[in-house]
């Protein structure tokens, strides 16, 4: 790409964050997703800390408003009213002065922190930002320590698919068959309105998302009870390694600004996650695999969540393993990274996380990649994703095989992807 080209696409980028930039958060798109989403939002911020410093914080510092008491960062807030989303506030009913969802969603805030810290042009204006953010995004590790992991195994677990923000991975399918459907109310998806239904979760899926919301919400959403009283708690590798990536992170930005007993905890995380996550790796499909711990079973199935892990930071020997399965990876399909194995019989190129790609887990993959030394296929990665973009523009995930654009269009975790990638000579 010529460097024109690439300044004509860091355009666009930022023209699609302007257009979904609601002056205190951004929406993930117009339409689809009409209020604030946890991860999009920190992701969304990496972005437009290339061309709006204090823009970027203010993103992650209106989500962390409305941190719940005990800690926890909720997946949705309900800025506004609008009925285009569901499950919209009134099925949540938490009880918040401004609505948000009951369940969380992956911990990246603590990495997209260091990121705006170390970059930042304006450092008295980041040390300011940084001070309050750090206590409250250790407040969400204490959380997910005390309240998903609490039996102390090392690594926390998610209680609903839409925690993982892998909704409908293959991963997720024998858990789902315990959740049951009987005594979920009447509900009219509208997801399917603004997106093409062959490339969203099934009805089947949907009514178990709904039954454990109303399983939840019936207790009250007491976090210290969800965990052993839900049918569905599934250890994901992805999750906990953003969850030991952010902690990490998290502990560099507090030692900067003096809060050295945060930076002692968050590294003794840290070490703990890297050290647990070792149980599930799989030498067969040399991949970490999601543990099902209702169950205590691996799941034998070979998704993108088992090769986030390189985001995490691993010893030599293990992220030379993954990094040549991440290679067999790309080189099976055009335009990978692809969310399920190409070759399983449950991968399907245009239905969400069960084959297609997307940006974000691009850029955490190739990030993790070239940290560890494996430069030439975190390269790959990031002209797959620029191809992408000059394709198919700014859409939510793409067709592995085909490059096709799916799901919702104008995008915004995509397009402050790309701003990262045509920047990213410029990160800490
Ligand atoms: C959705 O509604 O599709 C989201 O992924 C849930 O947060």
């Amino acid at each position: 790409m010529t460097s024109d080209e690439n300044e004509t696409i860091f355009e666009e980028a930022v023209e699609v964050l302007r257009a979904n930039d609601r002056g205190i958060y951004t929406v993930p798109t117009e339409g689809l997703y009409p209020f604030q989403w946890n991860w999009d939002s920190c992701l969304t911020a990496l972005g437009q800390s290339h061309y709006d410093e204090r823009r970027a914080w203010t993103e992650i510092e209106t989500l962390f408003a409305h941190q719940w008491p005990d800690g926890m960062v909720p997946h949705i807030v309900f800025h506004v009213a609008s009925d285009g989303y569901f499950p919209g506030a009134g099925v949540w009913a938490t009880n918040r002065p401004v609505p948000t969802s009951g369940i969380t969603q992956p911990p990246v805030a603590g990495f997209a922190v260091k990121r705006l810290f170390m970059r930042a042009r304006n450092k008295a204006l980041a040390a300011q930002h940084a001070k309050s953010l750090v206590l409250k995004i250790d407040a969400w590790h204490h959380w997910f320590h005390a309240n998903r992991d609490p039996h102390g195994e090392g690594l926390v677990a998610i209680l609903h698919p839409w925690e993982s923000g892998r909704d409908n991975s293959v991963d997720w399918d024998a858990a789902l068959e315990r959740v049951p459907t009987e005594g979920v109310e009447p509900y009219t998806r509208r997801d399917t309105q603004h997106a093409d239904p062959a490339h969203r979760p099934t009805k089947a899926q949907y009514d178990r998302y709904l039954w454990l919301v109303q399983h939840f919400r019936g207790l009250g959403w007491n976090n210290a009870r969800l965990h052993d009283a839900s049918p569905f708690r599934v250890v994901d590798p992805g999750f906990n390694a953003m969850l030991i990536r952010s902690s990490a992170d998290l502990a560099d930005v507090a030692d900067a600004i003096g809060e050295h007993r945060i930076a002692a905890d968050n590294r003794a995380r840290a070490e703990e996650g890297r050290a647990a996550l070792d149980e599930l790796w799989s030498d067969r499909h040399r991949q970490y695999l999601c543990l099902d711990r209702v169950a205590g079973e691996l799941v034998d199935n070979a998704s993108i969540g088992g090769l986030l892990p390189i985001f995490a930071g691993l010893d030599t020997g293990r992220a030379a393993e993954l990094a040549a399965t991440i290679e067999r990876q790309v080189e099976a399909v055009s335009y990978g990274v692809p969310s399920e194995l190409p070759t399983d019989r449950r991968f399907e190129a245009k239905r969400y996380w069960r084959g297609p790609s997307w940006l974000i887990t691009n850029y955490m993959i190739a990030d993790g990649l070239a940290t560890a030394g494996h430069h030439a296929i975190a390269e790959r990665i990031v002209d797959v994703s620029l191809d992408l973009i000059r394709r198919s523009g700014f859409a939510e995930y793409y067709d592995p095989l085909t490059g096709e654009p799916c799901g919702g269009g104008r995008f915004s975790w995509t397009a402050a992807m790309v701003i990262e990638f045509l920047r990213r000579q410029h990160d800490a």
